[in-house]
Formats: C-alpha cells, sequence, structure tokens
C-alpha cells in the first residue's frame, strides 16, 4: 500500500484571476499578477492552486461564459504567459487545477453561433433547442440569477434554447456523442499543456434526460440547475474520469456538485469511478453554531464512508459571501480555519481568507455581477500603501474594508496575524498522518464545543472548537499539549479550558 493520493493530503487555494493582481495596469488581475505572488503561496504552504477561468470569454458571467477553451482571454494574457505560470508553479512544487465549464458555453462561442445559424446546420443539436411558441416556454424550468425562465426564444429560427445560467450562455447537449468528443478535447488540451487536474463547473448538470418535463410546483422557484440530478451524468462521469485517470501524474477533478443533500453529492465519487473529489455546500450554507457543524460533519461521514468517497471542506469562494464577513468576527474567522484545516478530507481555501478580509461594500451604481457576488470578490490588497500592489490606479471592484492594514504586507509582518495562523495550521497539518488521512472521531462535549479525534496509526490529534463568545470547560482524557491555538497560548498543557471563541489543536 503506498501512500493515498495527493489530493486527498492536499490543501487547494482557490484563486478568483480578475481579483488576484493585476500586474498590466488595467484595473482587472491577469495570469502575470499570480506568477508574480507564487512566493507568497509557497511561503503559506498550500499545495495546489485552482484558477477560475481565465478562457476567452464576453465575461457576461465574468469568464463562466467560455467562447474558447483552448485559449486565454486578452485581459488575462496569453498562453504563453499560462505555461511560464504553470512551470513556475511546478517549480516550486505547486499543483495547478483549472476551471471547465462543460455545461454551457458563451453564446459567443462559435459552435453557438454555427448552432443558431439555422435549424439544419450540423451543430443545431449540439445545444438544446425546442418548438414552442414565443409566448410559452417548452417547461417551468427557472434561470439562475435572473429568476426567469431557463429559455430564450429565437426570432431567426423559431425555437427556444435552454440556458440554465444567463440567456449568454446556452447549456451544451450533452446527450450528443460529438459534443462529448469536443469536450474531451478540450480536457485533453489542458491535460497535454501539464495541468494537474480541474475543478469542474455545476458537473451535475451536464447529463439531461431528453424529456425535459417540468419540475414539480413547489420547487420551481429554485434554479433548475440545483435541481438536475440524472444519471446521465454519472455514466458521462465515468467517461471523464477514465480520460483523466489515462494521463500519468495523478491528474483529478473536483466537480461542483449544486445539490443540497450530502448523500447526493456523495453518488457522484460513483464507485470511485466518476469525480475524484466533490465540493459539498451544506456546510458553507450552516450557521457556525457547534451543533449543526456536528450535524454536517456527521452527514458527511456517513454518506461519504461507505464508499470509500474522500469529503472536501470549503467556507468561502468567488459565488458566495465571505466567512470572515458570514461569521462577524474575526475570532471566529480564525477558530473556523482551525476546523477547516483539521477536518477529515481536503480544504479549499479562497484567495483573501488567510488575510481575514471581509467583503467589499459595493454600491448599487458600481455593482457589476448579474448574480450580486461582487463583494466577495473584491481585489486582494498586497501591500499596504495603495494602490496596495495593484499596477493601476483603480482595480474593477472596491477594496475590502481596511485595506491599510488588513493586507499581506502588513499581516506578513505581524506573527499573530490571522495569516500567521493559516501558516502555523498547514505546517502543523504537513507533519502529521493524523491530520492528513486521519479517521474523524466525534468526542463527547458540552453545549457549543465542537470535539473530535484525529486518528492515524500512532498519530493523533484532538480538536476543540469553542462556537460560543463565552469561556468553555471541556475535560478531555489523558495529556494533551496545545499545537496550535487560533489565539491565546500554544505550547503549553491543556487544563480543560477553552477562551471564549477559541479553538485548538491539541496533541
Ligand atoms: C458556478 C460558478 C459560478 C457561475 C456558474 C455558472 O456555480 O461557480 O460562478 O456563475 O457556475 O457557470
Amino acid at each position: 500500500m503506498g501512500e493515498p493520493p495527493w489530493w486527498q493530503s492536499a490543501v487547494v487555494y482557490q484563486i478568483y484571476p480578475r481579483s488576484f493582481c493585476d500586474a498590466n495596469g488595467d484595473g482587472v488581475g491577469d495570469l502575470e499578477g499570480i506568477r508574480q505572488h507564487l512566493d507568497h503561496l509557497v511561503w503559506l504552504g498550500v499545495d495546489a492552486i485552482w484558477i477560475s477561468p481565465f478562457f476567452r470569454s464576453p465575461m457576461k458571467d465574468y469568464g463562466y461564459d467560455v467562447a474558447d477553451y483552448c485559449d486565454v482571454d486578452p485581459l488575462f494574457g496569453t498562453l504563453e504567459d499560462f505555461d511560464r505560470l504553470l512551470a513556475e508553479a511546478h517549480a516550486s512544487g505547486l499543483r495547478v487545477l483549472v476551471d471547465w465549464v462543460p455545461n454551457h458555453t458563451s453564446d459567443q462561442h462559435p459552435w453557438f453561433q454555427a448552432s443558431r445559424r439555422s435549424r439544419q446546420d450540423p451543430k443545431r443539436d449540439w445545444y438544446v433547442w425546442r418548438d414552442g411558441t414565443p409566448e410559452r416556454p417548452p417547461n417551468n424550468w427557472t434561470a439562475s440569477f435572473t429568476q426567469s425562465p431557463a429559455w430564450t426564444w429565437d426570432d431567426a429560427t423559431e425555437q427556444w434554447y435552454l440556458h440554465l445560467f444567463l440567456a449568454e450562455q446556452p447549456d451544451l447537449n450533452w446527450n450528443h456523442p460529438e459534443v462529448v468528443a469536443a469536450m474531451h478535447d478540450t480536457l485533453r488540451f489542458w491535460l497535454d499543456r501539464g495541468v494537474d487536474g480541474f475543478r469542474m463547473d455545476v458537473i451535475q448538470c451536464i447529463g439531461k434526460h431528453p424529456a425535459l418535463k417540468d419540475v414539480p410546483e413547489k420547487v420551481q422557484s429554485i434554479p433548475y440547475c440545483a435541481l438536475n440530478d440524472d444519471p446521465r451524468t454519472h455514466a458521462l462521469l465515468r467517461d471523464i474520469r477514465r480520460l483523466i485517470d489515462s494521463y500519468p501524474g495523478e491528474r483529478t477533478s473536483v466537480g461542483e456538485v449544486v445539490l443540497l443533500d450530502t448523500r447526493q453529492v456523495a453518488s457522484y465519487y460513483g464507485a470511485n469511478d466518476e469525480l475524484h473529489l466533490s465540493f459539498n455546500f451544506p456546510p458553507l450554507y450552516a450557521p457556525w453554531d457547534a451543533e449543526s457543524w456536528q450535524k454536517q460533519i456527521a452527514r458527511v461521514e456517513a454518506a461519504f464512508a461507505p464508499r470509500d468517497a474522500w469529503p472536501t471542506w470549503v467556507l468561502s469562494n468567488h459565488d458566495n459571501p465571505r466567512h470572515r464577513t458570514r461569521y462577524g468576527s474575526e475570532a471566529r474567522a480564525r477558530a473556523a480555519a482551525v476546523l477547516l484545516l483539521t477536518l477529515r478530507g481536503t480544504p479549499f481555501l479562497y484567495a483573501g481568507e488567510e488575510l481575514g478580509l471581509e467583503d467589499a461594500v459595493v454600491a448599487p451604481d458600481e455593482r457589476l455581477d448579474p448574480g450580486g457576488r461582487d463583494g466577495c470578490r473584491a481585489p486582494i490588497p498586497w501591500r499596504a500603501a495603495p494602490p496596495h500592489g495593484w499596477a493601476g490606479e483603480r482595480p474593477w471592484l472596491p477594496w475590502s474594508p481596511h485595506a491599510e492594514t488588513r493586507n499581506a504586507e502588513t499581516a506578513r509582518a505581524d506573527p499573530d496575524s490571522i495569516l500567521h495562523l493559516y501558516r502555523r495550521l498547514l505546517a502543523v497539518r504537513r507533519q502529521s498522518a493524523a491530520l492528513r488521512w486521519g479517521a474523524w472521531e466525534a468526542l463527547p462535549t458540552c453545549a457549543g464545543v465542537l470535539a473530535g479525534l484525529r486518528t492515524h496509526g500512532e498519530d493523533r490529534r484532538a480538536i476543540l472548537v469553542n462556537f460560543t463568545d463565552e469561556p468553555r470547560e471541556l475535560a478531555l482524557a489523558g495529556s494533551w499539549t496545545v499545537e496550535v491555538a487560533s489565539h491565546g497560548a500554544a505550547g503549553e498543557r491543556y487544563e480543560g479550558a477553552l477562551l471564549p471563541d477559541q479553538a485548538l489543536v491539541l496533541r
């Protein structure tokens, strides 16, 4: 038995390229900006980066509307810039995942332009077209963001086309073998270039029943993308998995499965022959309290363990308010970092959470995103003095609060900063087999405190998280030393007491 694959013990760091760092002064982050900050990631101690889409795109959904899967949008640089970034990341020991958006393309993609041209076009059936009258869409599905029908009427060819997101993001028809082949080619393009894997956008939506039946009225207002759960996707994923696994070097995939039942999420690992990893969002939506987290963890263990599926954990990303903002204080964000980095599974960090960034306050007339997600996409402040290490004067979105004190430069100079806490946690994780691979066992606890034990062979760690803003007492059997404290002293014997909002790793 060798070691488990790298992606089970890795910590993955998500980069939203528009917001990471602007090297050319146009106000939008770029690939060169990422390259210039690889040293931050190496110093921090993450293992891999996932870069949100940087492909050619009209940017109606800021890159999740792809017009060419095999080229870099000029806003972000060139393919040569990507190759250089990849080579330097690899040389510094970082793996690189790119974002694959298979459910839909941009309406500006040449495939859709052809499909739209006429009903007879050979690419007509690459997308989902249906007859009807302009008054009545073919079914009752709701699109994300707009809360309106997931269909747009095309006057020229007098049919409707399906889009689970914006009208500028038509859904591909994965029931068509040519679509499957063309999309496999896009995976090969990046695998051949040397990427270590993919984050797969709304992956559970690709397989659809061709009947496209109405959903029950009581769920009609839920965007259809959060409802689609069809056996066809599993078959498609088995082919995708075979393709990825045929490459040397443990390439991987992490699917965005937008379903709110953790058992359904787990089913997308198949029998270890579908996704390598999948996001599981219910914990991201859970409130900051011990009882809901105990439930979330138990649910993951119950759904994942029987399939031998490896969980993931994520608290923030480019689609949701940051957890620092949701939980309401830095003390909680620090405790959450301890939790995120010690649960059983692969943690995903969202750039800026290691700086304790809050969402930016975006005035109504500065809002850009059709889904209202601008706040969590604020630019990353690298330096204390404005423009905070960005090349231009004004980035595409406002800064998050307190950028003059909450930035990478200031945080790095302060050994007590949240940045140093993340770095300590990552270092401790790296050295502990229990934290990387160990089982999770819930420990008896008191109200408001989550307690768990990670064990792998002889190696053990106890994790305690006080979700309340009051001191708590919790005795543990045996003798334990505080290895990492979210705040307060480390290196001392654990005496059975937790400070308000405090989380501890004990060994
Ligand atoms: C995913 C992405 C989100 C995007 C949507 C449509 O949920 O994370 O940013 O808008 O898919 O591609």
